[in-house]
């Protein structure tokens, strides 16, 4: 028994009180404008399809797509980032680029339906786009082929800087990608228009869900020779920092949950707005877990979100942006 009782000095618990006093010394919060839902359009379906292993998420036609994003903006979302899949595949993505391809439609549907009320970012890639799924064009020994790739990711840009994109968001990881994208855009015209970095972009498993929704998965290999391995953090604010040279905007980390050490570093090492990607297998594996009564969804979410606000990033990219928005709302 200690002899006499001593009181802490110190004590934490007083501003855990009430819920009042909880918000008011909350140091994040989550707010509807920070988060950016995506959306898969898929060229030659009629109808929304579901993504299997992403319960929840559909591939949208053309035509449901306008729907679709207007239930989002009713819900607060103002951001978009499309992925589009194409009905016809080659070997260097030649649909990628087509002013009347997939994602040229989509995005110019948007902004015809929404004008400035949706902000419109597109996924620059060429994963969707080639038959063999890689992001780039191959070399005749069947690597990808980085200078020959940054020429068609310019060609790619203009076409989504022409349809009236806000934002491109190359997430091929070449080297020199955003300096190339920079120079196209500047070169016809398009200096308003911004750069989302996919700027440390790792090679993850995570990924697994979304090759399903974009039907992208390679058909050799992997995506190890151009993603950044998942055991380097140096390496990730090295490409960030490339990134910020070459004149990209907003600097993007992905995934985010299991990279939280990473948005930290990078939010030290920059003064620009910092994005984080929660991926599809981060979303699929909380959906799991929820559909099978380990988890409490909806709680784990919003606590998945705040924690990767809180690691430094300004804003989200997440498969739960409409449904959060909503309870937020
Ligand atoms: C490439 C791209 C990918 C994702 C976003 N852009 C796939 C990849 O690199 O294999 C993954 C997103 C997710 O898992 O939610 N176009």
């Amino acid at each position: 028994m200690p002899g006499q009782m001593t009181f802490p000095a110190s004590r934490p618990r007083r501003t855990r009180k009430s819920e009042a006093l909880r918000r008011l010394v909350a140091e994040t919060s989550l707010d509807p404008a920070k988060l950016i839902a995506p959306f898969f359009i898929k060229e030659g379906i009629d109808q929304a399809e579901p993504v299997e292993s992403m319960p929840g998420v559909v591939q949208d036609s053309l035509e449901t797509l306008v729907p679709a994003v207007r239930e989002a903006v009713a819900a607060g979302i103002r951001a978009v980032i499309l992925f589009g899949i194409p009905a016809e595949k080659d070997a260097i993505g030649s649909e990628a680029s087509s002013p009347t391809g997939i994602m040229a439609r989509g995005v110019e549907k948007i902004r015809h339906e929404f004008s400035d009320e949706v902000l419109v970012i597109t996924d620059l890639c060429l994963d969707e786009y080639t038959d063999h799924g890689h992001c780039g064009v191959l070399t005749a020994k069947g690597e990808v082929d980085n200078d020959a790739t940054l020429v068609s990711y310019a060609e790619i840009a203009l076409s989504h800087a022409d349809a009236g994109v806000d934002l491109v968001a190359p997430s091929g990881m070449m080297d020199g990608q955003v300096a190339a994208i920079r120079n196209a855009l500047d070169g016809a015209g398009h200096v308003e228009i911004g750069i989302m970095a996919y700027a440390a972009k790792f090679a993850s498993a995570f990924y697994g869900p979304f090759r399903d929704a974009a039907e992208s998965a390679p058909e050799f290999g992997d995506r190890r020779s151009y993603q950044i391995d998942p055991a380097n953090g140096r390496e990730a604010v090295r490409e960030a920092l490339l990134d910020e040279e070459e004149g990209a905007d907003i600097l993007m980390v992905k995934p985010a949950g299991p990279y939280l050490d990473i948005i930290r570093s990078v939010r030290e090492a920059t003064h620009l707005p910092i994005a984080a990607y929660q991926v599809s297998g981060e979303y699929s594996a909380i959906k799991a877990a929820g559909a099978a009564g380990y988890l409490d969804e909806g709680a784990v979410v919003i606590e998945s979100l705040t924690a990767i606000r809180r690691a430094g990033a300004e804003m989200i990219i997440t498969y739960f942006a409409v449904p959060v928005a909503r309870s937020l709302g």
